[in-house]
């Protein structure tokens, strides 16, 4: 499956959301979750990211594994998003900002 890393934290773009055909993107306070029981790996959503959070499992840049099993869980607890919507007013101010882990609201 795909999965949203670090990145996506307190951005939150939502340009992925619009593409994905199965509907498998579920929203949280400040950060997305793909659902990897319904991601058919198509691929459609990762050059969508404008902070490029989005990653196939098996090709995660380095310290981003924890987000396999984090995407599962939040998935499972969070409504499907499938239509874009603005971001955070100062999601820009975070878009270069790489340690944002400790900053996921559950
Ligand atoms: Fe949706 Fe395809 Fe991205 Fe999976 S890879 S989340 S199916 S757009
Ligand atoms: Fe997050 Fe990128 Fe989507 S910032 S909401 S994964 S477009």
């Amino acid at each position: 499956a795909y999965v949203v890393t670090e990145r996506c934290i307190r951005c939150k773009y939502t340009d992925c959301v619009e593409v994905c055909p199965v509907d498998c993107f579920h929203e949280g306070p400040n950060f997305l979750a793909i659902d990897p029981e319904v991601c058919i790996d198509c691929a459609v959503c990762e050059p969508e990211c404008p902070v490029e959070a989005i990653h196939a499992d098996d090709r995660l840049p380095q310290g981003q594994e924890v987000f396999v099993a984090l995407n599962a869980e939040l998935a499972r607890r969070w409504p499907v998003i499938t239509q874009r919507k603005p971001p955070p007013a100062d999601a820009d101010e975070w878009a270069d900002v790489d340690a944002k882990r400790a900053l996921l609201e559950p």
